[in-house]
């Protein structure tokens, strides 16, 4: 069983680089069987996800190749709209495919997604949202089945800013006839880069990155060239492990304005965080302060992503914080592993309640989900001891070599495969 190993209580000092967004490239990759051409996406993490959405796009007849951190997709020949369980029940985001083979195909055939780590994971605003273009969808024997002649743009409303839907809908419609419009957008900066993505192959879309987005459908999409953003999932990750361990640490490949929620939080912790074109600096040289309330929020609030890994780091506050998740009801796992190694945290419902301790003691933990495999690694790097995280094929899923860039920072880890 893989596994991480860290000796707690070392400083980080240096610099890293942050890797390319995980979602941002799965749903670009999804966009990529829209053209009928060649797609060339730079600065692709190497991760599980990416992975499963490569073994979709080749069940589809893509040919595609993965080299170093550039994919090329030539999706010229498609032989199927169908996507198999066994492919979908790797990744359930994999969802962005029904929009993308609908849009090239005129149908689709996906197995439905079930549960995740993170509690039941609906789609019902996806296949509204698909209703009112036109879309015939039928649920039956654990398939979705999508037909359409052709799509009928419209003035879509979400009930909720969701990320799956909005970008499933700006897939579906990229080459309707007509003018649809989606009110309620989710605004996540990965949002904004499929919108570019799309624009690149010649789509017609603005707005995205507000509530609003307009996609004025076209006749036809051309080869594309991309390099995805960086992951503000990850950056928020090394600042809330800087945070935990003290240390002195410059971020590269970030975009300061993607994670200024988290920076927010981080200052009102007391630490001192600055940023420059590009990279971010973050100097702890105290023990955090406890915050007031923190609740998860659809961009441009604080992101449901880094709640674990800051979890971790007001965990050793001076002081008593409340965190509040609002977006999945599932995503307080990393609790309980967090409280055996001596945090003193109490769930009820969607509220947490943060009781600082001084420092926290190494024990053998683990991760049960993406971003509580982070939240653990981190709360490591503060304990004193030795902590062992197991569970690494969530941590897989999102973070690249996150051992290995903690360690060119100066933390005592390892990893055991
Ligand atoms: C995306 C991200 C995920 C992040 C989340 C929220 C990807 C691959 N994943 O997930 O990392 O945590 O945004 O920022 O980009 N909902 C419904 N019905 C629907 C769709 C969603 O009720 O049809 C609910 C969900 O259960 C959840 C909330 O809306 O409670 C947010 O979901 P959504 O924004 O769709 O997140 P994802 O796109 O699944």
């Amino acid at each position: 069983m893989s596994k991480i190993i860290i000796e707690g209580g070392q400083r980080l000092e240096g610099v890293v680089r942050v890797q390319g967004a995980k979602n941002a490239v799965l749903p670009i990759l999804a966009a990529t069987v829209i053209n009928g051409g060649k797609n060339i996406i730079r600065d692709c993490p190497r991760l599980k996800d990416v992975k499963s959405s490569i073994d979709i796009l080749k069940g589809l007849g893509c040919n595609v190749t993965w080299e170093g951190s550039t994919i090329i997709v030539d999706s010229e020949n498609i032989s199927t709209h169908h996507v198999p369980e066994s492919l979908m029940r790797e990744m359930r985001s994999s969802i962005m495919f029904l929009g993308a083979i609908v849009a090239r195909c005129r149908k689709a055939s996906i197995s439905m997604p079930g549960g995740c780590e993170l509690g039941p994971r609906p789609i019902d605003l996806h296949l509204k949202a698909f209703r009112q273009l036109g879309i015939k969808v039928d649920e039956s024997h654990g398939y979705i089945n999508c037909e359409v002649d052709d799509i009928k743009p419209d003035n879509i409303h979400l009930d909720f800013p969701s990320v799956g839907a909005t970008e499933n809908i700006m897939l579906v419609t990229v080459l309707s006839k007509g003018v649809t419009t989606i009110n309620n957008a989710a605004k996540e900066p990965e949002i904004v880069d499929l919108q570019d993505y799309l624009n690149k192959m010649g789509a017609k879309i603005s707005g995205a990155g507000t509530s609003v987005i307009t996609i004025e459908g076209v006749d036809r999409l051309h080869n594309v060239e991309h390099c995805v953003i960086p992951d503000r999932i990850v950056a928020s990750s090394f600042l809330a492990a800087t945070a935990a361990a003290g240390g002195h640490v410059t971020l590269t490949n970030v975009v300061p304005e993607h994670i200024h929620p988290v920076v927010s939080v981080l200052k009102d912790c007391g630490f001192e965080v600055s940023s420059q074109a590009d990279t971010v600096t973050i100097k702890a040289e105290s023990r955090p302060l406890p915050i007031n309330y923190i609740r998860t929020l659809p961009h441009p609030g604080f992101p449901t992503d880094a709640q674990a890994p800051i979890m971790s780091v007001l965990s050793v506050a001076d002081g008593t914080s409340i965190i509040a998740e609002n977006m999945f009801e599932n995503r307080y796992k990393h609790v309980a592993e967090l409280n055996r190694m001596g945090a003193d945290i109490k769930v009820d419902g969607r509220i947490a309640v943060v009781k600082g301790v001084k420092r926290l003691s190494g024990t053998k933990v683990a991760a049960t989900d993406l971003r509580g495999a982070a939240a653990l690694i981190i709360a490591g790097l503060n304990a004193e001891g030795t902590t062992e995280v197991s569970g690494l094929c969530h941590l897989d899923r999102g973070y690249e070599n996150f051992d290995e860039g903690l360690r060119a920072l100066g933390a005592n880890i390892k990893r055991i495969d």
